[in-house]
């Protein structure tokens, strides 16, 4: 018997237009929206190959690199974290994961399916990790790769240090690997001066466009690593040397790997254009200014930020305290149900403890800043009403 079509789709598509101030995605800019209503092309013409060639030279302008082994991956922020570890992990070797929230045991999610061996340096509750805890790891346990996200969103805390970590890994002929999800265009980062060899970067944070394609990067040295492997990288889909023959990234002529989306390479390539015709400098800039802007509100309305140390604060995701006897999920619910804006709570290690705010993209504006400043406050206040209310 024929199964009939679902009664839904015989409704509209409607899409509520929400500010998207969690920690992503962000909202699109109009220019980046309108990209996407561009007719489709096909995975190898000309035209797509184009467009691919101007993402690469903006990625790597953003990460300030050189590298050629710059592409994008087809799948959202965690498939740049599998296509890391899949081509430069082999049986037994040793990982040293930084963690400073949660990311770093995410990562130790899909090592443990490559046959990594996994070690762990943890940065104290709410602080970033510093170099003599770093240094104090590498010795013990004289890692083959380090891993460390500049920015952890699920605490708000800001990795500093890099170019000493780069170092660091040099001596130790240790390839150093960096997420940059939350943090690329909020503050800085120079993949090839502090010597990063592998990075990746969301498409839909301060970038603003939308989820589904990732940038990495590759630096000659993480090239050669996977050049060099005993085994075949066990993904065919994440190969960083089959992609990266699709986005000509080697003197080879180019090949079909897979059916990239054409409208996500309009996205990303608009919200690039508009980060480079605003100056990547300045964009950290005004990202950097809006996170303070926050700050000081957040004290003017008694609240608290989840990170003593200012300078461990991310300015793209920011963690405030939830107050004694605020249930966070009525606060987010008023905001969503009164404002259609996003506030999220916290996760994995902050789950419970923190609200989330994301000033990325369109949303790094004093304006939006204000906005939502004004609505968490009132949405606490009404949450204490209501259970003062209850007894
Ligand atoms: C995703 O990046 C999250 O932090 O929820």
């Amino acid at each position: 018997m024929e199964l009939p079509a679902p009664v839904s789709l015989k409704q509209p598509l409607y899409v509520p237009n929400k500010t998207l101030m969690g920690p992503g995605p962000s909202n699109g800019s109009q220019r980046v929206l309108d990209s996407l209503s561009n007719p489709i092309l096909g995975h190898m013409h000309p035209e797509s190959f184009e467009i691919m060639d101007d993402i690469k030279a903006g990625v790597q302008h953003l990460f300030q690199t050189k590298n050629t082994a710059t592409m994008c991956i087809s799948g959202s922020g965690h498939a740049g974290m599998e296509t890391a570890f899949v081509n430069l992990v082999e049986d037994g070797d040793v990982v040293l994961l930084g963690c400073t929230g949660l990311w770093g045991h995410r990562a130790a999610e899909m090592i443990k399916r490559l046959n990594g061996d996994i070690r762990y340096v943890e940065a104290r509750f709410g602080r970033s990790l510093t170099m003599k805890e770093i240094e104090f790891a590498f010795e013990g346990h004289k890692p083959q790769i380090f891993f460390v996200a500049q920015g952890d969103s699920s605490t708000g805390i800001l990795q500093q240090h890099l170019k000493e970590i780069g170092e660091l890994c040099e001596r130790y002929n240790c390839l150093f690997v960096v997420d940059t999800v939350t943090s690329l265009g909020g503050t800085e980062f120079l993949m090839d001066a502090w010597k990063v060899d592998m990075a990746y970067t969301g498409s839909h944070k301060v970038l603003g466009a939308p989820p589904g394609i990732t940038p990495v990067s590759f630096s000659e040295r993480a090239i050669a690593r996977i050049r060099s492997r005993k085994t075949l990288v066990k993904s065919y889909y994440l190969d960083a040397l089959l992609v990266g023959q699709y986005w000509n990234c080697f003197d080879l002529p180019r090949i079909y790997h897979h059916t990239i989306s054409s409208t996500l390479l309009y996205g990303l390539r608009e919200a690039l254009a508009q980060v480079c015709a605003a100056g990547r400098k300045n964009v950290i800039t005004r990202h950097q200014e809006c996170s303070h802007r926050l700050q000081c509100g957040v004290q003017d309305i008694k609240l608290e930020m989840f990170v003593p140390n200012a300078n461990d604060r991310l300015p793209t995701v920011n963690t405030i305290k939830v107050p004694t006897g605020v249930d966070w999920r009525k606060v987010s619910e008023y905001a969503m149900t009164k404002y259609n804006l996003e506030i999220s709570g916290g996760l994995g290690p902050t789950a419970e403890q923190v609200f989330r705010i994301g000033l990325m993209g369109e949303n790094a504006t004093f304006e939006r800043v204000d906005l939502v400043l004004n609505i968490l406050h009132e949405a606490i206040q009404s949450t204490k009403l209501q259970e003062k209310s209850k007894i």
